[in-house]
């Protein structure tokens, strides 16, 4: 039995059970045969969640990037690691090599070693998905510097708040970005919000559109004259174990956003191998993930899983709808595709458009489908299965969090039977647990709860960045010595795991986390605004879309509501991004509080899904008069 691959499932529950009562072992055998060292370590894991501190593989040596470059060039020099389809059909795709990809990555290293970035430095990366994303976020792994990629969906202030969270000394973009039938400003949006950073000396760009942009002399420099002067030659870094390779930001359900820090053996260890686990990766498959790389699925299943493994991964800087809604699936047909993994907001979206669509294509080359980023309901699950599938593709419905680093539940495909909606058994290492609202573990089958883990694996974040009192805070407090996920979830008689959504104000829509402050921060910004509460509410193809209730002062009073909600979304644009614009605006008198002063969002949430029917006890609110305002008059 490979200890690195599991084929069925009596395999997976011997695994699993080895992975919980000899964990130490199991991940050293792990990490021992499947990855390059300069030193290996002296400790496998020591962890305490009261502090929280955890280490795994303390004392090794190594760099990440010689894992995902270096070692597959002998014998995978000509095989294709980055499979680039542009966002328009007509330019050809680009099969960069594992050995072009090595030569890109260090010649880029090295622009960033002369341009005075060193190891520890956090570089911020904001690109659109084309290959100089993946590459130069591997270049800032090969010279030890700290990637803090930014999806390049964000606004300038979103942008500017995390350069300035990690006081980053470099960003990286473009002269402009293809999405759909869309031209995107990259440039212009970094340089305003550089207006508001002090430590970025550098801003590195990449031509992608030919645009004329301007040029801050001094500060802004074109990537290509660096990079033909580079070497091809650029030695690895030697990194420890536990220093960080990366900060990503998610957002919390106050405040401002949490730059996870993640770091480097574990991570490296613990991505690899579910990657191959959970899409059975096989040396010719071609491996899709429809992620962008400014979110966690791209950085763990898009560059490092896939890469670490030697396969095909396959880079789409496009969108589902363009130039119609057969896209996904001309591209599975025209690089026989092989894994497909998405999430279930597109699933939905592409469900809607007739089978057309779909029947026009040879989808024949799948095998395994996936989806991640927040629960499937049962008729996309059944819809991907039977139409994309066509019944004989197993689902991996994947669950797991930026704060995760890798899946953490999931079915192994052709071991795990799947069952819809269902992320079904925890991957071996990981224990979960779920906890009842005294803090008492739930035990036995078919319960439901709070969903937390009580034990380490090798790739969740060690902290946020700056503010280690806000990770114990957030995530190891609720239940002491236990890891709280934020999320709900359900065990059924099997033992199966369902994830049924958050349980904290972070709301899920189209598979983006929204927490709700910042968005009421921006609605309140608005100069006739008094105060706003912002609430879930199911949506069709979203998954959720925002309701935002609203206090007006006086003098907003007199203008005209659908003026002011345009005003309202606009700030929120601009302030975060479109992914966050409210689908639904109610002008309210008040907001439901209790007698301390705390707006009840369980009320609003009820009034927003239109089950106002049962309200419970809202005597006790200190205006329990506005309840039946803002029923009468809700959207
Ligand atoms: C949700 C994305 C149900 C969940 C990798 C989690 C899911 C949050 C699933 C993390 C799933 C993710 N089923 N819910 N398969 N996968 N979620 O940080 O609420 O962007 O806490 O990481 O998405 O979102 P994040």
């Amino acid at each position: 039995m490979s200890t690195f691959q599991i084929k069925n499932l009596e395999e997976y529950f011997q695994v699993y059970r080895k992975s919980v009562e000899t964990p130490e072992l199991f991940w050293a055998e792990v990490a021992e045969e499947h990855f390059l060292w300069h030193k290996r370590w002296d400790k496998v894991l020591s962890w305490d969640f009261s502090k929280p501190e955890v280490k795994w593989f303390e004392g090794a040596k190594l760099n990440i990037t010689e894992n995902c470059l270096d070692r597959h060039l002998l014998n995978r020099g000509d095989k294709t690691a980055i499979l680039f389809e542009p966002n328009d059909p007509n330019e050809p795709a680009q099969h960069i090599s594992y050995r072009e990809l090595y030569e890109r990555v260090n010649k880029f290293a090295n622009v960033l070693k002369a341009q005075g970035i060193g190891k520890g430095d956090r570089v911020c990366i904001y690109l659109p998905m084309i290959p100089e994303l993946a590459i130069s976020v591997l270049a800032c792994a090969r010279i030890g510097a700290i990637h803090s990629v930014v999806f390049a969906g964000f606004s300038s202030t979103a942008l500017a708040t995390r350069i300035n969270d990690s006081d980053c000394k470099m960003v990286i973009t473009s002269d402009g970005s293809y999405r759909g039938g869309k031209v995107i400003d990259l440039k212009t949006i970094v340089d305003e919000a550089l207006e508001e950073c002090s430590t970025v000396e550098t801003v590195l760009v990449v031509r992608r559109i030919q645009a004329e942009v301007p040029m801050k002399e001094g500060r802004d420099k074109w990537l290509q004259p660096l990079l033909d002067e580079a070497s091809s030659e650029c030695a690895a870094e030697v990194m420890d174990a536990e220093d960080p390779l990366f900060i990503l930001y998610t957002s919390g359900s106050t405040g401002r956003p949490k730059g996870m820090v993640h770091t480097t053996a574990g991570y490296m260890v613990y991505t690899a191998y579910t990657f191959k686990n959970v899409f059975q990766y096989e040396e010719d498959d071609i491996y899709w993930c429809t992620a962008d790389i400014g979110w966690i699925t791209g950085h763990s299943y898009i560059v490092y899983g896939p890469l670490a493994n030697g396969a095909t991964t396959l880079m789409f800087e496009g969108v589902p709808s363009y130039p119609d809604w057969g896209r996904f699936w001309q591209v599975v047909e025209k690089h026989k595709v092989t894994q497909f993994y998405t999430a279930p907001t597109a699933i939905r979206a592409l469900a809607r458009q007739g089978m057309e669509y779909v029947e026009k294509y040879d989808l024949s080359s799948l095998k395994i489908l996936g989806t991640v980023g927040e629960p499937i309901n049962d008729e996309a699950w059944h819809w991907y299965n039977n139409h994309i599938g066509k019944g004989r593709c197993p689902i991996v419905d994947t669950w797991w969090q930026t704060e995760t680093g890798g899946i953490l539940i999931s079915p192994i495909p052709f071991s795990t039977p799947t069952k819809p909606t269902f992320a079904t058994l925890p991957l071996p290492g990981v224990q979960p647990v779920l906890m009842d609202e005294e803090g008492r573990e739930v035990q036995g089958r078919s319960v439901s709860g709070r969903l937390a883990i009580k034990f380490p694996w090798p790739s969740m974040a060690r902290t946020i960045w700056g503010n280690h009192e806000r990770y114990r805070e957030t995530y190891f407090s609720a239940f002491p010595g236990k890891y709280f996920t934020g999320d709900g979830a359900l065990r059924d008689a099997e033992g199966y795991y369902r994830i049924t959504g958050r349980v904290d104000d972070v709301i899920i829509v189209s598979g983006h986390n929204l927490g709700t402050a910042p968005i009421e921060a921006a609605i309140n910004e608005h100069p006739v605004v008094a105060e706003s509460a912002i609430v879930g509410f199911p949506h069709e193809i979203k998954g959720n879309a925002l309701y935002g209730y609203v206090i007006l002062k006086p003098a907003g009073e007199e203008l005209d509501p659908n003026a002011l909600r345009k005003e309202i979304n606009a700030l929120i644009a601009g302030q975060i991004g479109p992914i966050a614009k409210l689908d639904k605006i109610q002008f309210v008198s008040g907001l439901p509080k209790t007698r301390s002063g705390k707006i009840m969002r369980r009320i609003l949430r009820k009034i927003a899904n239109n089950d106002f029917e049962n309200l419970g006890d809202i005597s006790t609110l200190l205006n329990p008069e506005v309840v039946e305002e803002i029923i009468k008059n809700r959207l």
